[in-house]
């Protein structure tokens, strides 16, 4: 799924203890034990990382009404063997221009939960769920 949807939502603790949430598209597995995301343009989550290593990831499926939350701790690196073989493994697979990384942050999850919408509670199906969504946001596309 986070593959799939390729989008996190990332959130940090500012210095002064309030929540900073943003949208990571680079989100993706990196092992069993980490999520990795690069910094293409976030300097407030690096500089958050840098006070306070708690992150939490949000990757939900807007038609399915699904998803995980990813509890860790993030670790960002700038040089280095691991660096090199995070920056590789996105220009292989997507095409991402070394030059364009500022930073790769590797998130050590500590624990993962599914998320799954009020939705579900009144005994919809999956399938009914995303038929309903999908042209939802079709709709709005048009
Ligand atoms: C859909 C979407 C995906 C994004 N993906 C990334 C990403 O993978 N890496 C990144 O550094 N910025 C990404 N951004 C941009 C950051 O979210 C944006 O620059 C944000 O303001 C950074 O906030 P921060 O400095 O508090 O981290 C993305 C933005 C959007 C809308």
């Amino acid at each position: 799924m986070v593959t799939s949807q390729g989008l996190g939502f990332v959130a940090t603790v500012r210095p002064d203890g309030t929540p900073s949430l943003s949208p990571k598209g680079t989100t993706e597995i990196w092992d069993d034990d980490h999520l990795v995301f690069l910094d293409l343009h976030s300097p407030g989550t690096v500089a958050n990382l840098a006070h306070n290593p708690a992150v939490e990831i949000n990757v939900v499926d807007p038609v399915r009404r699904k998803g995980y939350r990813f509890r860790g701790l993030g670790e960002v690196h700038t040089e280095g063997e691991l660096y090199e073989r995070i920056v590789e493994r996105f220009r292989q697979r997507r095409g991402t221009r070394p030059d364009r990384v500022r930073s790769a942050v590797l998130v050590r999850v500590l624990e993962t939960s599914r998320l799954i919408s009020p939705a579900y509670e009144g005994g919809a199906s999956e399938a009914e769920i995303a038929a309903k969504w999908r042209a939802r946001l079709t709709a709005e596309e048009a």
